[in-house]
């Protein structure tokens, strides 16, 4: 197959990242999360001490991060300042944060510069985010955009809570993924949406290598009829 450009965005607690970096594995192809891209720059503001109600001061520390991230779907490392920074910014306080951060117009423009560069090249990718089809890559050739019920991303979310030693609280975390979308699907800057032509895919009732499976044949069947 010749080089293919795949968008996949979705909300959080759609097994997203899992299913990403799984297509990428099968494809061969090279995978990006724009994700850890918003959090290593998130990180960069909490340790520069920068008010996070300021924009302008969280633009002055995304314009200077120098930030990396690996494109390898089994060792997908992150760095700042070449410091190894994958655990870390994984934490709850960058997880906090991140939403301030990412809503700041010139992080996003710094950022989406940044994707199309990494995203370019000679080889398949797989670049998984929130406005990867609609805004960062327009012209991807596959667009995803995963989704599953709220109340099976919260059901998802709690039971790894509770894996990680949190407390079984099922309804706040419901409560806290409805509140979360409707902030994501209504904010001004690159909301949270379908692109036109989007495969929409809802794996509320899906395995993970279900989900792969089916996303392997959407891609083919694509890429087949483009060429
Ligand atoms: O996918 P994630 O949870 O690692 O993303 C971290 C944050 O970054 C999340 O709040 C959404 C934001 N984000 C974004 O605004 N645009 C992207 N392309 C990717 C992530």
């Amino acid at each position: 197959m010749t080089a293919l450009v795949v968008a996949i965005d979705g909300p959080a607690g759609t097994g997203k990242s899992t299913v990403s970096r799984g297509l990428a594995r099968e494809l061969a192809a090279r995978y990006l999360d724009t994700g850890a891209m918003y959090r290593i720059v998130t990180l960069a503001v909490l340790r520069a001490g920068a008010d996070l109600g300021d924009a302008h001061a969280v633009a002055a520390v995304a314009k200077n991060a120098d930030l990396a991230v690996g494109h390898d779907p089994d060792e997908d490392r992150s760095y700042l300042d070449g410091e190894d920074v994958s655990v870390e910014i994984r934490g709850d306080a960058v997880t906090k944060a991140v939403s301030a951060v990412s809503a700041v117009p010139a992080v996003r423009t710094r950022l989406v510069d940044l994707q199309r560069t990494l995203a370019g090249g000679q080889d398949s990718v797989v670049v998984e985010g929130r406005d990867i089809g609609t805004v960062v890559l327009p012209d991807a050739d596959v667009k995803i955009f995963l989704t599953a019920s709220a109340e099976e991303r919260a059901r998802r979310r709690n039971d790894q809570n509770v894996a990680a030693g949190q407390p079984d609280d099922y309804e706040s975390v419901l409560a806290d993924v409805k509140r979360r979308d409707h902030l994501d699907s209504t904010r001004a800057v690159s909301p949270l949406r379908p692109a036109d032509d989007a495969v929409v895919v809802d794996t509320s009732a899906m395995t993970q290598t279900e989900v792969i499976e089916h996303l392997k044949r959407l891609v083919r069947e694509r890429a087949g009829a483009q060429r």
